[in-house]
């Protein structure tokens, strides 16, 4: 069977819906959250707060980011312009108990040092993948190519998640094509606050089932 520590949640792009998820997934499995790398604290709180709020996390819930970067850039282009060096050593993950819901910034192909992308450090994290994705129109074409991003390096994929209004159509392209499951879906949401979080998140496969059904 199947054993990983936690998920790594990455998207098909930035602003896709991945904090929201990684709250819904937290708070369905119990689970502790991370967010390595945040950018563009400049202008806002980051994604920790975010998800500590919606997922009504204590504090041991939460492991703070190993890098607070200001600028609202991928984390290399961000690390750049602070002088800073992102040390993969400061990646490794945290020894917890619960499992680790890894929330990634942007999508899979985002640099974050000048020899590595973040696909990499998923790789190096040995953690299988959710992957969020729009619901809508163009979401096939970025939802096939990260899945075949993933499928070249060997790296697990417990599943989809989709966010938007509803596309049944959508769905069963991705499953089919991407040879892929849909965890769940989220539907479009006029305010996103921790009921209905937690309403979605009764929604969601207990961990261990997904683990076991993850695929290559
Ligand atoms: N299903 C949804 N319905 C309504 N708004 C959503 C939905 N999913 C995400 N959003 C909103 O879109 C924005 C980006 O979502 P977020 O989860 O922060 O994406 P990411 O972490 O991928 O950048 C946020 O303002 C969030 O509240
Ligand atoms: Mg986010």
């Amino acid at each position: 069977m199947n054993s990983f520590r936690g998920v790594f949640v990455t998207g098909t792009d930035t602003e896709i819906g991945k904090t929201l998820v990684s709250a819904i997934l937290t708070k369905a499995w119990n689970a502790t959250y991370w967010k390595p790398l945040q950018t563009g604290l400049a202008d806002e709180a980051g994604d920790t707060p975010t998800v500590r709020t919606l997922a009504e996390l204590t504090a041991d819930r939460i492991i703070a980011p190993a890098y607070g970067l200001q600028a609202p850039l991928a984390p290399l282009a961000a690390a750049n312009l602070e002088g800073v060096t992102i040390n993969p050593g400061r990646l490794v993950l945290p020894a917890v108990q619960s499992p680790l819901v890894v929330e990634g910034a942007g999508g899979l192909m985002v640099p974050i040092r000048e020899d590595m992308l973040m696909i990499d450090l998923i790789q190096q994290m040995d953690l299988p993948v959710v992957l969020v994705a729009r619901s809508g129109l163009g979401t096939i074409n970025h939802t096939l190519l990260s899945l075949e991003a993933l499928r070249r390096r060997g790296i697990p994929i417990l599943g989809v998640v989709l966010s938007g209004p509803e596309n049944s159509g959508n769905a069963r392209d991705i499953e089919r094509f991407g040879n892929v499951r849909i965890l769940f879906s989220v539907p479009h949401l006029e305010e996103i606050n921790e009921t209905v979080v937690s309403e979605i998140s009764d929604r969601v496969p207990p961990f261990y089932v997904c683990q076991q059904q993850s695929s290559q």
